[in-house]
């Protein structure tokens, strides 16, 4: 390894997915970067699989911190990256999003320095409850350069009192993910065959969030609605698990109805090729959410709240939270609903505005970094 000018902590399947351009990018311009894993997704499922298929270099470090009680997994994360960080002095650390990963990165960074960019800044539920607000919230406090997806973002953290230098607004990464795999996962993707569904014809699901699956009575909320959706639409329901939900699944002992078939977690050219031929998608993941207001696939989120109002405000997504008749309301009312809303989430060079940023502040890469575009 080179000596990097930017570090990429990350340490979850949606980060590798939504920082996999920026990376890209960074090789594209000749700038040097290193990659430190925390290891909060260790399984192939949730980790390698994305590393090989999108086609990023293994990770320099890997402080393989697993599972835990989040004090004990974001602690452990803080000391590695510390080390590390202390050791490789590159000129810009990045994090992206809001799980205990970043916050660790954020955290560790804040106390250093080096600069810290936090990709997806300004995203707010206002529900102190998921440990992700309280994610997003620290890494915007304590970041140097937040670069939020929308103009959306960009009040929430003005409002917060935040000074607007450190804010650039630049889309989200994960319209690049998109554009850069839509095509891809059409061409290569076989998953449609392989479990015997048409285009089209059925329903997709995900649900891992801590508040829907380790709390019985919402996670059998949420599985009933789904049910009731694939009976009023005479569709099947595709549900690839996260562990998460698989251990509570277990765990709880409960009934999946039969119109949903449970799979495995999806690599993310399958899961992309589900998502853009699903008649309606319901989840409670964020990136989810976005993914089916890109794609223009209907999108019920079972949730109560939701940190990508956008996708609401658009007429991309209704929150249905996990209440069965409501879940069925709202997916009544969505697939009724004209697929022709426009992405509120940019066009897709969300990669090279967050560089492009830096460097307009004064962030050297060194001599190729200002190449712009493809
Ligand atoms: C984490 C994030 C969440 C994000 C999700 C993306 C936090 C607080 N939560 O949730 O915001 O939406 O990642 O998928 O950071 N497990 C495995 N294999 C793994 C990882 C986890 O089996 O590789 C199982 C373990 O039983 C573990 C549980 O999943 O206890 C939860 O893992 P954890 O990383 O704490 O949170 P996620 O639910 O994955
Ligand atoms: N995803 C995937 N395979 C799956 C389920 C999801 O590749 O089986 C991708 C999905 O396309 C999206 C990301 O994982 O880009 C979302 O991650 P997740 O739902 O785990 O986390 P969240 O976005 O809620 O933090």
């Amino acid at each position: 390894m080179v000596d990097p000018e930017i570090t990429f902590v990350l340490g979850t399947r949606p980060e590798i997915i939504k920082l996999a351009p920026v990376i890209r990018c960074c090789d594209r311009r000749d700038i040097p970067y290193s990659i430190l894993h925390t290891g909060q997704h260790y399984s192939d499922e949730l980790d390698t699989v994305f590393f090989d298929q999108l086609e990023l270099p293994a990770p320099d470090y890997n402080l393989e911190v697993g599972s835990g009680r989040h004090g004990q997994q974001t602690a452990a994360m803080l000391a590695g990256i510390e080390e590390i960080i202390l050791e490789d002095e590159p000129s810009v650390v990045f994090v992206q999003g809001d799980t205990n990963s970043v916050l660790a990165g954020a955290l560790a960074l804040s106390k250093l320095d080096i600069p810290v960019g936090h990709i997806e800044a300004g995203l707010r539920s206002f529900d102190r409850d998921m440990p992700e607000e309280t994610n997003r919230v620290v890494a915007d406090h304590v970041g140097d350069y937040l670069f939020a997806p929308t103009e959306h973002s960009q009040e929430y953290l003005r409002d917060e009192g935040i000074d607007h230098g450190r804010i650039f607004v630049t889309g989200n990464t994960i319209v690049d993910a998109v554009k850069q795999h839509r095509q891809l996962a059409r061409e290569k993707s076989t998953v449609l065959e392989e479990m015997g569904v048409a285009d089209k014809s059925y329903g997709l699901l995900t649900a891992h969030r801590a508040e829907n699956v380790d709390v019985q009575e919402r996670f059998e909320g949420l599985l009933e609605g789904v049910g009731r959706v694939a009976s009023a639409f005479e569709m099947g329901v595709i549900y690839p698990i996260h562990p998460r939900a698989q251990a509570q699944l277990d765990e709880l002992e409960l009934t999946v109805p039969d119109s949903i078939t449970v799979v495995e977690s999806q690599d993310y050219l399958d899961f992309l090729q589900l998502e853009q031929d699903a008649d309606l998608i319901m989840t409670d993941s964020g990136g989810v959410q976005e993914e089916a207001c890109i794609l223009g696939v209907p999108c019920v989120t079972l949730r109560d709240n939701t940190e990508r109002p956008e996708t609401v405000e658009v007429g991309a997504n209704l929150l249905a939270g996990v209440d069965p008749e409501e879940i069925l309301s709202c997916a009544t009312q969505m697939v009724a609903r004209e697929t022709n809303w426009s992405n509120p989430f940019g066009s897709g060079d969300a990669s090279d505005q967050i560089l492009n940023s830096m460097l307009a502040d004064g962030t050297s890469f060194g001599s190729n970094s200002d190449t712009t575009q493809e």
